[in-house]
């Protein structure tokens, strides 16, 4: 049974530590702390037998939101988290009036890419060596609903 929650400070030394696990530039544990602080800023946490197992972040400006970041404990993948935390975070946007949700992703990720077209989620941009460490051209998805 997997809980989708608004993360809060208990959450967040999990959270960075999956931060650097996954990534190769990731949020400190203060900047994931700072979110907490920031009014246009929403994380959700997926909490799986009191851990945090996988969390998305978020900020919106303008009723456009930005996914920042997401992912999900190794040993939990392929179980519809990540899945379920975006569309926890679509539909707490969508309470929040906001009307789109878009995101940069490496063009090797072929995980996240998968997960984004699944969920209807379209190309509408391209930036070239957005990413460091390695330097990696992203593409830009978005979904409106
Ligand atoms: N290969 C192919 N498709 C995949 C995939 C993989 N390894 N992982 C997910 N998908 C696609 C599939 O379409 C899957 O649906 P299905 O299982 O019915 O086939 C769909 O995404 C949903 O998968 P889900 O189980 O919800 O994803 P997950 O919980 O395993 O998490 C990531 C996916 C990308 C978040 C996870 O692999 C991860 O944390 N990666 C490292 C961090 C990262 O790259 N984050 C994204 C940055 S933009």
């Amino acid at each position: 049974m997997i809980d989708y929650v608004k993360m809060n400070e208990s959450h967040v030394p999990a959270v960075a530590q999956l931060e650097a696990l996954c990534f190769s530039e990731p949020w400190s544990e203060n900047s994931v702390a700072s979110e907490l602080k920031n009014p246009l800023s929403l994380w959700l946490v997926a909490v799986a037998d009191g851990q945090v197992v996988g969390y998305v972040g978020s900020q919106t400006v303008l009723g456009e939101a930005d996914m920042m970041n997401l992912a999900v404990v190794p040993q939990y993948r392929r179980r519809g988290i990540a899945e379920g935390l975006v569309q926890s975070l679509i539909s707490a946007l969508k309470e929040r009036e906001a009307v789109s949700l878009a995101l940069e992703v490496r063009v090797s990720n072929e995980p996240a890419i998968a997960l984004y077209q699944k969920m209807g989620f379209h190309q509408v941009g391209r930036r070239p060596g957005y990413y460091r460490k390695p330097k990696e051209d992203a593409l830009i998805l978005r979904k409106e609903w």
